[in-house]
């Protein structure tokens, strides 16, 4: 099959390559999944599990991407739950081989059904940005309807969705981001916009949740901004300031099958619009990765037409 490897840190993506590889074998409770669409996040050349197994060991040549919309081809010893032909979409193994190549086994407790009239690349766009934003606000964040929450970043991938899933829950929700920014962050959904390029953070005043996807100063800033007993989460590692009297909390997307199948019944229902930058193919892929033009929004590689 034809596949992107990375097989070299330093290089970051402008060291990959697109091959040919075998095609992976289904293992106990694995199904392979012949690829439609798949997601890339640019960071997962910096995390370490694109590099080495769970001991450590390295693992390169690694197939990276961990998003996936396709169909189900052959089900591993023991596998329950999903079927060969199925349309399926989810969030695979960070550590093992993963989406950006035509074939992919992968744990079916992974996966969820990808419904019929949800299109491949849409379903490819979702399991990152639509599991994180949901945890975040959900589980880790335990927003409540009523509540004011600020979301940085609030036109990118992750963004786009925390502040639809807020809105839609009944929060108050205030976005941030660059000047350009603005008119895209209103549109999914912000009630106002705090441009970080031009104006005053600290003049959004008190907020019950603050949505980090930014870190570094942007960070430490918001700290500032929660009120008592509120919560400052953060998908972009440990915070360096915390609230004085409230929660700070890191943490990195798990698969769940029940929260993809609630993000993808609102993309069905029409009340979450997936936020995709930009689509390419599995040739054009590493140059699209490559490339220096600024894109916000999910990079989607179709890897069937
Ligand atoms: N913990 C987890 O489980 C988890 C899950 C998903 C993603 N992440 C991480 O979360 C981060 C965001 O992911 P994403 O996919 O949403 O990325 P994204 O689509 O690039 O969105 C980030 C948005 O924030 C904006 N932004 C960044 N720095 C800014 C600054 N200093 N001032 C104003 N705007 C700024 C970006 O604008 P520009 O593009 O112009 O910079 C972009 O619009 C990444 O670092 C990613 O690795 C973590």
């Amino acid at each position: 099959m034809k596949a992107i490897i990375a097989t070299d840190q330093a290089a970051g993506t402008a060291g990959m390559k697109l091959v040919e590889r075998p095609e992976p074998q289904a293992a106990i409770n694995d199904v392979i999944v012949e690829v439609h669409a798949a997601g890339f996040v640019p960071t997962e050349l910096t995390w370490p599990s694109t590099w080495v197994d769970r001991v450590g060991r390295e693992r390169t040549p690694s197939v990276p991407g961990h998003e996936l919309a396709g169909v189900v081809t052959a089900l591993g010893y023991g596998t329950t739950g999903l079927s060969v032909g199925q349309r399926v979409f989810g969030l695979t193994d960070w550590y093992r081989d993963g989406t950006l190549g035509e074939y992919v086994a992968v744990e079916a407790r992974n996966l969820a059904p990808l419904p019929g009239e949800v299109d491949f690349a849409v379903g490819a766009s979702l399991p990152i940005s639509g599991l994180t934003a949901w945890q975040g606000l959900f589980q880790h964040g335990r927003l409540q309807a009523g509540q004011s929450i600020l979301v940085h970043g609030a036109a990118g991938a992750v963004g786009a969705i925390a502040v639809q899933l807020a809105r839609d829950f009944g929060a108050y929700v205030i976005g941030t981001g660059r000047s350009a920014d603005r008119q895209k962050a209103l549109e999914f959904g912000a009630l106002e916009f705090v441009d970080l390029e031009n104006d005053v953070l600290e003049d959004v005043g008190g907020v019950d949740l603050v949505y980090d996807v930014i870190g570094g100063d942007i960070g430490k800033r918001s700290a500032g901004l929660i009120r008592a007993g509120g919560t400052l989460v953060s998908i972009v590692g440990p915070v360096e300031a915390r609230p004085a009297d409230g929660l700070a909390i890191d943490f990195v997307v798990e698969s769940n099958r029940a929260q993809l199948d609630e993000i993808v019944q609102r993309v069905r229902d029409g009340r979450l619009r997936t936020n995709i930058g930009n689509i390419s193919t599995l040739d054009s892929a590493i140059a699209t990765f490559n490339s220096t033009e600024r894109r916000t929004g999910k990079t989607i590689i179709r890897i069937r037409p």
